[in-house]
């Protein structure tokens, strides 16, 4: 039985958790939803088996999910599942995954899930370390392994029930959306930077140029934070807290990881 898993990651959770259930599963291959960004039309996945694993963003799916969940054509796939990995709070992503899954290819989900990883959105908050870190990802492998063996037997699994995040995604996430693109105007690059242009190379949507040996940010961002949590010097700050707070990228994911999503 093929498998494609399409995935999307900021700071490799996501891809992580996308290899897991792969590696699990035996047959599967991963295709990043940010390569088939610049593409247009209808996709069709040309297999038994469809994913889509990426994280939640304020309790909704990352807007490039989105979009390319509205041309990927899964009406005749064998079985389809989601895999959201997040913070800790968000399973109205999985309704919303699931709702525009039905709007295109009139069909449900078979599976759908959320992981808890650990959290990365550092404008907000300090991601968690040490054991705390340790401990959300040991667990995280735990459940992906559990998800894994449940995909594999076929098994339905409906979206949690997510009363209140639903509500809280009604009021929240269409403002995000919004005023996402330009978000990166609260980007900046301080004294610390180096010129290294890790920033540039491993932003999924190629939305930073160097320019005179300074990251630029060029409006058509998806607030992945990849920029942010890559630099090596912690250089980038988005609005006054980030400068004091920690940076978190998941410890299986690796520059080059973020160039192939790149389709690099
Ligand atoms: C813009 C943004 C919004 C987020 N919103 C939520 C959220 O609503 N709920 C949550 O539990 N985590 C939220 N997170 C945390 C991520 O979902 C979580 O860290 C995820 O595992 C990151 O995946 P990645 O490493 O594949 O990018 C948010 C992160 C970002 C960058
Ligand atoms: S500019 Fe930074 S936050 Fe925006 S999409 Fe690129 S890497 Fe992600
Ligand atoms: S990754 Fe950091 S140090 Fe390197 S160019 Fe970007 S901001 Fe500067």
């Amino acid at each position: 039985m093929k498998t494609i898993i399409y995935y999307f990651t900021g700071t490799g959770n996501s891809l992580a958790a996308a290899k897991s259930i792969c590696t699990h599963l035996g047959d599967g291959e991963l295709v990043s939803i940010a390569s088939l960004a610049t593409t247009q039309g209808e996709i069709h996945a040309g297999a038994d088996r469809v994913g889509i694993v990426c994280p939640v963003y304020d309790l909704g799916l990352p807007s490039i999910v989105a979009e390319f969940v509205q041309r990927l054509d899964v009406s005749q796939t064998a079985y389809c599942f989601g895999v959201l990995t997040m913070g800790g709070f968000g399973a109205s992503a999985l309704h919303q995954l699931d709702d525009l899954v039905f709007a295109h290819s009139k069909r449900h989900l078979d599976a759908a899930f959320t992981v808890r990883m650990v959290g990365n959105f550092v404008p907000l908050y300090d991601p968690a370390t040490g054991e705390k870190r340790d401990k959300l990802l040991s667990d995280a492998d735990k459940r992906l392994s559990e998800i894994a063996a449940m995909i594999d037997k076929g098994l339905i699994v409906r979206p949690d029930t997510a009363f209140l995040s639903a509500i809280l995604k009604r009021i929240m996430y269409d403002g995000f959306i919004r005023k996402l693109h330009d978000a990166d105007k609260n980007f900046i690059a301080d004294e610390k930077c180096t010129s290294c242009g890790t920033c540039a190379a491993v932003c999924p949507v190629k939305n930073i140029d160097m320019v005179e040996e300074k990251p630029v940010w060029k409006h058509h961002c998806e607030l992945c934070c990849a920029c942010i949590h890559f630099c090596p010097v912690a250089a980038i700050q988005y609005g006054p807290k980030t400068k004091k707070r920690g940076r978190y990228k998941n410890p299986s994911v690796t520059i080059a990881d973020m160039k192939k999503q790149r389709g690099e």
